[in-house]
C-alpha cells in the first residue's frame, strides 16, 4: 500500500494580497510535499483562504463592498501568487465553500450534542486584527500584544465550549506524543501554558452575521477559528479525500500556534476525530527587524520577491538563509548575495565546467566513488525532522566537494572520462535533491544532464 502524506498551509486572510511571509509557509509545503512524492508518497496538499469573521466583513465595509465580493477578488490574488512562486497544491479550499460550511455545522453539532458546548455571555477582551480572546494580562498598556493597537471589550451572547475540560488530555497528549508540538521549544511554551489552565472557549458570537450560522441556534455566528480550524479536515471530505485525514503535518507560523495546539486538538477530541500527526511552527520573517506585515513595517509582496532574482532563487534563499523553525530578517542584499554566491558561483559553476568538459571529452562509465561524500540518509533524515536549512547545508556542502574535485583532477588537462562519468552522476543527484527547493532549475539541470549527448549549459544563474 502506497504510503500517504497531507500537509497542509493556514489558511490565509483574503483582506489584502498575499506578502512574503505567506509564501513563505506556502513554499514550504510545496518544498515538503515535493520531497515526499518524491519518496513515492501519495501527496494531498491543501492551502486556500479563511473567508469569515469580523475582521473581513470590516474591511469589505470600509472598501464598500458586501464581504463575499471583496473576498472574490482578492481570494484569485492567492491562487495567482501561489502559482507564479511554481507551488503545486492540490486542492485550494475557501471557508465559504458550502461543503465546507456543511461539515462545520456538523461538528459543531456533535460537540453541543456531547454536552461540551453550554450558552452563557462573553465579556472581556478581543482583537479583530488577531480574531482572538485575550485577558487582562496578556495585554502590553491596554494594547493587542500583535497589533498594538487599543483592544475592543466584547459582551455579548455567546456559546462556550468546555475547553477546560480538555486541559488534561491536551497536556496527556503533549507528554505521550512528543512530535505533536514541533519545534521542541514551542512544545514547552505551550506545555507551560497550558499546564496554567485553560479557560472555556467563546466559540460564537453575535454582533455581526458574515460567518456561520451555528446549527442549534441560527442567531449565533460561529467562532471564526472555530470555523476556519475545520478547513483542514472539510476538505478531506471534499472530493473523496477521506483517506488522507489525518494530516502528518499542519503547518504554520508561531503567531497561530495556540489555536492550532490547544484549540483545534480539544475541538477533534470533544467530536470525536482522529488528531493530526504534528504540528510545526516556523518562525517570523522581520524586514529591519520588525514584522513583516501591513499594520507594521515593511510588506514585500509575490511580485516584489520574484523580481528581485527570479523564483528559484527566492524558494532558495527563503529556506537557506534562517534555521527552519527560527525568525530571520529578510534583505534583498542578502538574497542578492546567496544567488550570486552559491547558486551561481557555487552550483551554477559545477554545473557549466562539468558540462562544458563533458562536451570536449565525454565519459566512461564507471563506479561512482565521487558520490560516497554525499550523506543521503542524513539528508533523509534532515527532511524527516523538517530541517530544511540543514538539507540545503548538506546539499551544498557536496557542491563544494565536486567543485575541489574538478580541481584536484585538474579534469582538463587529464581529460579524465571517468571522473567526468562520475561528476555527472553526481549532478544528477544533486539535481534532485535540489528539486523541491529549486524545481524549475533542477529539471533543466535533470535534462541537460541526462541527455544522450551532453552540451555545455547555458547559465543557470546569472550574477546579478
Ligand atoms: N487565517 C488565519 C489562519 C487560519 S488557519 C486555520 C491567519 N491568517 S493570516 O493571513 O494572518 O496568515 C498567517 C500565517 O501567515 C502565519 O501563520 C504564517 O504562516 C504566515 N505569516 C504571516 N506573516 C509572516 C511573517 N512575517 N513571517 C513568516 N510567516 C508569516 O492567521
Amino acid at each position: 500500500m502506497t504510503k500517504k502524506f497531507y500537509i497542509t498551509t493556514p489558511i490565509y486572510y483574503p483582506n489584502d494580497i498575499p506578502h512574503i511571509g505567506h509564501a513563505y509557509t506556502t513554499l514550504a509545503a510545496d518544498v515538503l510535499a515535493r520531497w515526499n512524492k518524491r519518496l513515492g508518497k501519495e501527496v494531498f496538499f491543501l492551502t486556500g483562504t479563511d473567508e469569515h469573521g469580523k475582521k473581513i466583513e470590516n474591511i469589505a465595509k470600509e472598501k464598500g463592498k458586501e464581504p463575499k465580493e471583496f473576498i472574490d477578488e482578492l481570494t484569485p490574488k492567492f491562487k495567482e501568487a501561489w502559482k507564479k512562486l511554481n507551488i503545486n497544491y492540490d486542492y485550494f479550499i475557501r471557508t465559504t465553500d458550502l461543503e465546507h460550511q456543511k461539515v462545520v455545522r456538523e461538528i459543531l453539532q456533535k460537540i453541543y450534542d456531547k454536552g461540551d458546548i453550554y450558552l452563557g455571555q462573553y465579556e472581556g477582551y478581543y482583537c479583530t486584527g488577531c480574531e482572538a480572546y485575550y485577558t487582562e494580562k496578556d495585554l502590553i498598556e491596554g494594547c493587542c500584544p500583535i497589533h498594538k493597537k487599543k483592544i475592543e471589550i466584547l459582551k455579548e451572547d455567546s456559546y462556550f465550549f468546555k475547553l477546560s475540560k480538555y486541559q488534561k488530555k491536551l497536556l496527556d497528549l503533549y507528554k505521550k506524543n512528543t512530535k505533536f508540538i514541533l519545534p521542541e521549544n514551542r512544545r514547552k511554551e505551550i506545555i507551560n501554558r497550558v499546564k496554567e489552565g485553560l479557560n472555556d472557549l467563546s466559540i460564537s458570537r453575535t454582533s455581526f452575521s458574515w460567518g456561520i450560522s451555528l446549527p442549534f441556534d441560527k442567531k449565533h455566528i460561529a467562532y471564526v477559528w472555530a470555523d476556519a480550524l475545520t478547513n483542514y479536515y472539510s476538505a478531506t471530505r471534499i472530493n473523496g479525500k477521506e483517506k488522507f485525514w489525518p494530516a502528518d503535518i499542519h503547518l504554520i507560523g508561531k503567531d497561530i500556534l495556540w489555536f492550532h495546539t490547544v484549540y483545534w486538538p480539544a475541538l477533534l477530541m470533544s467530536a470525536e476525530i482522529e488528531l493530526p500527526k504534528t504540528i510545526f511552527a516556523h518562525g517570523w520573517w522581520t524586514f529591519d527587524s520588525q514584522k513583516i506585515s501591513k499594520s507594521q513595517g515593511k510588506v514585500i509582496n509575490i511580485d516584489e520577491l520574484i523580481s528581485i532574482a527570479g523564483v528559484d532563487s527566492a524558494r532558495y534563499f527563503l529556506f537557506r538563509n534562517n534555521v527552519f523553525g527560527e525568525d530571520g530578517d529578510f534583505s534583498e542584499k542578502s538574497l542578492i548575495d546567496r544567488h550570486n554566491n552559491e547558486l551561481a558561483d557555487k552550483l551554477g559553476n559545477l554545473i557549466s565546467r562539468v558540462s562544458a568538459l563533458i562536451e570536449k571529452y565525454g565519459i566512461e562509465k564507471t563506479p561512482n566513488v565521487l558520490i560516497k561524500k554525499l550523506n543521503l540518509k542524513n539528508i533523509e533524515n534532515l527532511f524527516e525532522n523538517y530541517e530544511l536549512d540543514k538539507v540545503l547545508n548538506e546539499i551544498f556542502r557536496f557542491i563544494d566537494f565536486c567543485n575541489e574535485y574538478v580541481q584536484s583532477k585538474k579534469i582538463w588537462e587529464t581529460k579524465d572520462k571517468k571522473a567526468l562519468y562520475e561528476l555527472k552522476e553526481s549532478i544528477l543527484k544533486i539535481a534532485e535533491l535540489l528539486s523541491p527547493f529549486i524545481p524549475e532549475s533542477a529539471e533543466k539541470i535533470i535534462n541537460q544532464f541526462s541527455a544522450e549527448k551532453i552540451k555545455k549549459c547555458e547559465i543557470l544563474f546569472k550574477k546579478i
